[in-house]
């Protein structure tokens, strides 16, 4: 196989991945190889996985075979490298269930990606090592941001062993980013005009690095000029202290939304689950949060059907969702992972059973979502357009409570930061008039 000029990154999973796309994609840029749009056009096609539930998980091997079995002009086929965590947590079944694969590179290897795909042009590589440098001090300074709205990994890894969660296994354990590494990268994507970093971790409030609590790091961060709004995710309700909360009051450029997941409203589940929390600690937590910042509004994630759930235990949840009222949440079915402690405990429940409720609580949190969204008709919210909507003219950008928001009139332009006026409000966005091009 010949070295590949040009390259298609595909991504899957959470922002993490994305943050992971972005860096491969520079420093791939970098090493000469031109992105392309699509993998139609792609002589390597990086597949960047997730392993969290087996639906997502299962895509790659569909993938790997739809990329290989291509019939291209040319005759060649591309070069596919697998990334991402099914890399991490299926490395070598990879290797066995799809032979035609030609880099296999886990999430804390992935700075190694130029020489492994030299080396693939030979034979196959993988590398799913956790190596001791970090590939953070391996990748090249940061390109321009994707867009006004940058990602922005500040820690990774998991030590918490939710029973469920496969992540500990695929991002290894918890490590923070020393707080000067983080500040310079964030320096250097607002002067490449990023207006809004959202922090990254899959604890991303149980950062500490070099000795600097998460709480001092935004703090740091509010001291950048030019960079207008800052949020984080995902924080785990145990790691909510109180500077943390504090700070909630005290930054205006920390935005008025935070995702902070539950799993469950049954302590019992909750327990089963490992969380080290409960439904009343976690009430507790989004009144102290409330009381700091009265507009905040919340997202979280939902588990449904984790084994042993009863009827009971699943009203709990509802009845939490109700005492929260959520702007926004993701929910599923619970889906049984290989190595996680859940998977080999006894009464797991049926598919139907899960997706009955499934169906509940998504009415409920789909009201409660369409509420909120009503909610800010005839408010005036700062909005960052971000990318073009389909009519001409319209840009598309985020509300400070992360709601999608129309707008159309002249002269704007994505990257800026405008104040409208809410005129409608969907399910899933909103339609803004323009009050002033520059935020109140
Ligand atoms: N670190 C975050 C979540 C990371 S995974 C946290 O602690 O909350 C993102 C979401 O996927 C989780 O919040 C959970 O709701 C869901 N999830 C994780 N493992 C799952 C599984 N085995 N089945 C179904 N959903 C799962
Ligand atoms: Fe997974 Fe739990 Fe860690 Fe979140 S806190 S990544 S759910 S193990
Ligand atoms: Fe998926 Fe890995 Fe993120 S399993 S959710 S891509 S950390």
């Amino acid at each position: 196989m010949t070295k590949p000029q040009t390259f298609f990154v595909k991504t899957f999973g959470c922002q993490m991945n994305v943050y992971d796309s972005e860096r491969m994609t520079e420093l791939l840029g970098a090493q000469g190889l031109r992105a392309v749009d699509n993998s139609d056009d792609a002589d390597l096609v990086v597949l960047n996985t997730c392993h969290i539930r087996e639906k997502a998980a299962e895509k790659v091997y569909s993938d790997i075979g739809r990329l290989k079995a291509e019939k291209r002009p040319n005759g060649v086929k591309p070069m596919v490298a697998v990334a991402g965590c099914v890399a991490q947590a299926e490395g070598e079944e990879i290797v066995r269930r799809a032979p035609a694969v030609d880099v296999v590179v886990g999430p804390q290897a992935y700075h190694r990606l130029p020489e492994m795909i030299a080396r693939a042009a030979e034979a196959r590589a993988v590398d799913t090592d956790m190596p001791l440098e970090s590939k953070f001090d391996a990748l090249p300074r940061r390109a321009r941001p994707s867009g006004p709205a940058a990602f922005l990994t500040v820690q990774e890894g998991c030590d918490k062993f939710c029973t469920f969660c496969v992540v500990p296994y695929t991002r290894g354990s918890e490590v923070s980013r020393p707080a000067a590494d983080v500040i310079a990268e964030a320096r250097a994507l607002v002067e490449a005009g990023a207006k809004e970093l959202t922090l990254l971790g899959q604890n991303v409030n149980a950062y500490h690095g070099s000795g600097v609590s998460f709480a001092n790091l935004i703090r740091e961060l509010a001291r950048i000029e030019g960079l207008a709004r800052i949020r984080y995710t995902t924080s785990h309700p145990r790691d909510m202290d109180d500077d943390l909360v504090a700070v909630h009051a005290e930054v205006p450029q920390l935005m008025p939304y935070l995702h902070l997941p539950v799993q469950s409203g049954s302590s019992r589940v909750l327990k089963r689950m490992n969380r080290a929390h409960t439904a009343e600690s976690y009430l507790a937590t989004v009144e102290r949060l409330r009381a700091a910042r009265p507009d905040l509004a919340l997202s979280s994630d939902f588990i449904v059907g984790f084994p042993g759930e009863t009827e009971a235990d699943f009203e709990d949840t509802l009845a939490l969702v109700r005492a929260v009222n959520y702007a926004q949440a993701f929910s599923f079915k619970y889906s049984a992972r290989p190595g996680t402690p859940a998977a080999t405990m006894e009464d797991q429940l049926d598919e139907d059973a899960k997706s009955d409720r499934l169906a509940r609580l998504q009415a409920l949190l789909m009201a409660q979502q369409h509420g909120f969204n009503r909610a800010t008709v005839g408010r005036r919210l700062d909005v960052l357009l971000e990318r073009p909507g389909k009519k001409p003219g319209q840009l598309i950008g985020k509300s400070p409570y992360l709601q999608s928001v129309h707008v159309t009139a002249p002269g704007l332009a994505i990257g800026d930061l405008v104040e409208v006026e809410i005129v409608s409000a969907g399910p899933n966005s909103l339609e803004g008039s323009l009050i002033q091009k520059a935020a109140a």
